[in-house]
């Protein structure tokens, strides 16, 4: 470490890694750096053409004349699932193990690449006799499973846009996904097995179609997980494992153009409904697969675990995407860190020779808890010497995790790659090259060469290294969301505000650039999104669900620090009736919680409710959120709260809790 150099903690790049790494340096990071700058359509076509398997070559790479509605690689023609999987039988590589499944009671399966197509041709050729054509809607509501990747892929192969939906997430989310993406079939399973329990899937999908508004679904197919008795519609409800037996395992893919929607996945924005973010094929599965090699340094003997539920981004890009198209081997497990205990992580990275895990801050801090209150689930009783690259997303991580993480887990040697990215992202945005970066904890380092990211000012002025700003995209990039499915204003709105010219994308994000590495530092939300472990929350959606309830007159929800879910969510209530105390409160409060968990879906419960008589608003009726993160967090308000019309109210709710 530099004497001059003010970041603590600078931890060098292993020569050991940096010597075999795909990116070996800093200075070849400079350089393709400077050449994505000298010449960026240059650079990306390069990539796109070195990277996939095209149909038909595309001949222009990036169509600007409609921002932001960006499109990249448009006349040409390929198909995601071509590129995941045929392409490496046809390489020889058809007996490589593409999965390797543990299940939630501890049943391991292997899938090689050969099975993995024969599987993914069997349900494509079982949803096109469904009826389902190119360009159509299929919402998946699945367990982490095989069953679930094979879908996604399925899909992708008959050029029908999937949209998966995580199985926590309730009747009503799920319908108001499926009306939202005007879905024709449904892909889900009887049952789900996560720590130990059942928990229904098909269930929950009667429901959300009962709930009305979701005519556009024609049928559903119902994957046998657990054996658990559903009913079953007829007409509309097929078990999958009947259609599959008795179809052909050769479906010819689709091609299409490289901007046809792969998929659509819903995530929360600061206003409203869920929003639909659109990708595409090609630009899309050209940055899963450039990052997959170049984060990841991804190498056919690799065994590459990425903990991501499908249900979400990352288990998009980095599960069903991306180390399929790189012809890797990866883990797929269906269950929970914690069952049966909090050595499950660990005890599998010993038994499936796990080398590049990739995982979420929060899992890291649960089970650092666990192992400091429990000899028998510290990694120490376990060989992980397999592993030679450590990963994180989604969230923050403290840098006293970081550290756990990089000396319990990774045993000093095992560089961190700190993934900043987003689901409109597709892929990481600002992260470390392993390679190439000194790591400073808590820093996810410099842009992924190719992404113009920046820290401006609320003009768009790039600020100084050392003042934080509001993190920006300056160039278009392939991987980016297309628009937000049937609402490309909100989409404008949302990305490309006038604040900044509409020429940049923002990301919502604040973020602050070290003043001697210019390393970024991400800060959190600027907007009115939560991050409660790793989970993205709108606000408004938790405030909507609250207002729902028939005895709720109103309710503020904001975010607050906490150890080990980063921020948990707290909620201001106002009651139709007096405000309620003692074991009354309680009982009210569970009740609201679970009624939210019953709107959204479990990880949207509130941590704490709060109730007062009323809730701190200015003189022209605005609630002063900014007062109730400070009581939420439980400092004392040293703000100015002359504006406010009821300044009384802050003591009360200082004292709810
Ligand atoms: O606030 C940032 C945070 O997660 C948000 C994106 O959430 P989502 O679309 O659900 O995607 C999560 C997985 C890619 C971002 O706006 N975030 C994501 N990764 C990091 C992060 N915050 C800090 N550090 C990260 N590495």
């Amino acid at each position: 470490m530099t004497g001059t150099n003010p970041t603590p903690a600078l931890y060098p790049v292993p020569d050991a890694f940096a010597s075999k790494a795909r990116v070996g340096s800093r200075a070849a990071y400079d350089q393709l750096v400077a050449a994505a700058e000298a010449d960026y359509a240059g650079y990306w076509a390069q990539h796109a053409r070195e990277l996939l398997a095209w149909n038909k070559p595309f001949t222009k790479t990036l169509d600007e004349s409609q921002a932001p509605f960006f499109k990249w690689f448009e006349d040409g023609e390929l198909n995601a699932s071509y590129n995941c999987l045929d392409r490496h039988v046809e390489a020889g590589l058809g007996d490589k193990v593409a999965i390797i499944f543990e299940s939630d009671d501890g049943i391991v399966s292997k899938v090689t690449y050969k099975e993995l197509l024969s599987r993914v041709s069997r349900l494509a050729n079982v949803l096109k006799a469904q009826g389902v054509k190119k360009g159509d809607r299929v919402v998946l509501y699945l367990p982490m499973s095989v069953d679930g990747v094979v879908a996604m892929q399925a899909c992708a192969r008959i050029g029908a846009t999937h949209s998966v939906v995580f199985g926590g997430f309730s009747a009503q989310s799920l319908r108001d996904r499926i009306e939202d993406a005007g879905a024709v079939l449904v892909i889900t399973a009887d049952e789900q097995k996560r720590g130990g329990k059942n928990l229904p899937l098909k269930a929950i999908v009667d429901e959300a179609i009962s709930l009305g508004g979701c005519d556009s679904v024609k049928q559903m197919l119902v994957v046998r997980r657990t054996g658990g008795s559903v009913p079953m519609v007829a007409g509309r409800d097929a078990w999958l494992d009947e259609l599959t037996a008795s179809a052909s395992d050769v479906c010819a893919p689709e091609w299409v153009s490289a901007e046809h929607p792969l998929f659509l996945l819903y995530t929360s924005g600061s206003t409203g409904k869920p929003k639909g973010v659109q990708h595409s094929t090609g630009g899309y599965l050209v940055h899963a697969t450039l990052t997959t090699q170049w984060t990841f340094d991804l190498r056919p003997d690799d065994v590459f675990w990425c903990t991501a539920d499908i249900g979400w981004v990352t288990g998009h890009t980095y599960v069903a995407y991306g180390p399929l198209s790189c012809g890797g081997t990866q883990v797929v497990f269906e269950g929970v860190p914690t069952y049966p205990d909090s050595a499950r992580f660990w005890r599998m990275i010993q038994a499936h020779k796990v080398s590049i895990f990739y995982t979420a801050p929060t899992a890291i801090r649960a089970l650092i808890k666990a192992a400091e209150s429990n000899a028998e689930v510290h990694p120490k009783q376990f060989d992980l010497s397999s592993l030679r690259l450590l990963g994180t997303v989604g969230e923050p991580i403290n840098p006293a995790a970081w550290e756990w993480y990089h000396r319990e887990i990774g045993a000093g040697k095992c560089p961190i790659v700190d993934t900043f990215w987003q689901t409109e992202t597709g892929g990481h945005m600002i992260t470390p090259l392993p390679g190439a970066h000194a790591l400073t904890p808590g820093s996810c380092t410099l842009p992924f060469p190719g992404i113009d990211a920046a820290v401006v000012d609320e003009t768009g002025k790039e600020v100084p290294w050392g003042q934080g700003g509001v993190l920006v995209v300056r160039k278009p990039w392939p991987s980016m969301i297309r628009t937000i499915w049937g609402d490309p204003e909100r989409f404008k709105k949302s990305y490309y505000p006038a604040d900044f010219g509409g020429k940049y994308y923002l990301a919502g994000d604040g973020a602050i650039r070290d003043a001697e590495t210019g390393y970024f530092t991400i800060t959190g939300r600027i907007d009115d999104v939560l991050n409660v472990s790793g989970h993205r929350m709108g606000t408004m959606e938790i405030e909507s669900a609250l207002v729902s309830h028939p005895l709720v007159a109103e309710a503020a929800v904001v975010g607050r620090p906490d150890d080990l879910t980063g921020e948990a969510i707290c909620a201001f209530v106002v009651l139709k009736r007096p405000r309620p105390t003692g074991d009354e409160a309680k009982k009210l409060a569970a009740e609201l919680r679970n009624h939210v968990g019953h709107e959204i879906g479990p990880i949207a419960k509130p941590k704490d409710i709060r109730f007062g008589d009323n809730l701190p608003k200015t003189r022209s009726g605005k609630i002063m959120r900014r007062l109730l993160r400070v009581i939420a967090k439980g400092d004392a308000v040293t703000q100015d709260t002359s504006t406010l019309e009821n300044p009384a109210i802050l003591d009360q709710l200082a004292q709810s809790n």
